[in-house]
Formats: C-alpha cells, structure tokens, sequence
C-alpha cells in the first residue's frame, strides 16, 4: 500500500517537507513499479528507482543538516548520526535485494518495499519530527 502524506508528518519547514514528500513519492513509484502488470517485474526501471532514491536520499540528508547547522539546532549531530546509519541500512538492503537474498520477483519487490517504508517512516516520524518548532 502507497505511503499517504498526512499533516501530522509535516516538520513546519517548507524545504524538508517537500523533500520528504518527494521521498515518499519515490517509494511509492517503486511500489507502483513492482506491481504494475502480471508479467515479470520491470527489473530495469526499479533499478533506475532505487539510483533514484539514494541520489535524493543524500541530497536531503544534506540539506537537512545544512539548515539544521545554519539555525543552530541542538539535535544536529544526533541527527547526521542517525543520518549516516540510515544511509547505511538504505545500502543494505539494497544490496541484499539486488543479491536476490529477498527473494525473487514480486515477492523480493513487496519484501523490499515494505522495509523501505518503514525505514522512510523512521526518519521522518522518530527523528525528523523532534524539529518541528525548535529550528526557529
Ligand atoms: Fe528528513
């Protein structure tokens, strides 16, 4: 199931919740992806997906903490920590998808997808959201 975007995942600062939102949009592209048709998955554009999402991953990340740095938030350096272990996981489990050890197919793509979700959700909802009126 598609991630929906609800207010209550709003951090109140334009520039990261439109990155967030484009981070779920990928996600649920790659979902979208992994399902479409009856045939074999699309093992082509899933791949192009997820360059995709690391590219922005770590895009965002940056941007994060540049604005976090710029307005002298506390939790800066708990966050590029957690930054950095969320890269790795994202790695990860990429790998292990791509290494077949999720499986095969749909079966590999709903596996993956499913803890990419809850690893997106992580960092929006455990870690990004102890910023919401405290970047002023
Ligand atoms: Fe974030």
């Amino acid at each position: 199931m598609a991630i929906v975007w609800r207010d209550q995942m709003s951090v109140g600062i334009k520039e990261i919740d439109d990155d967030h939102r484009r981070l779920v949009s990928i996600l649920n592209d790659f979902e979208a992806a992994g399902l479409r048709g009856a045939g074999a998955v699309d093992e082509g554009s899933l791949r192009t997906i997820l360059v995709k999402l690391r590219r922005y991953t770590q895009e965002h990340f940056e941007r994060e903490e540049r604005l976090q740095e710029a307005r002298h938030y506390q939790g800066y350096e708990e966050n590029k920590e957690q930054h950095e272990w969320l890269l790795y996981r994202l790695d990860e489990l990429v790998e292990r998808y791509h290494a077949g050890q999720l499986g095969e197919g749909r079966a590999a793509t709903a596996e993956l997808s499913v803890f990419l979700k809850s690893w997106l959700i992580d960092h929006i909802i455990k870690i990004d959201l102890k910023m919401k009126g405290k970047m002023g």
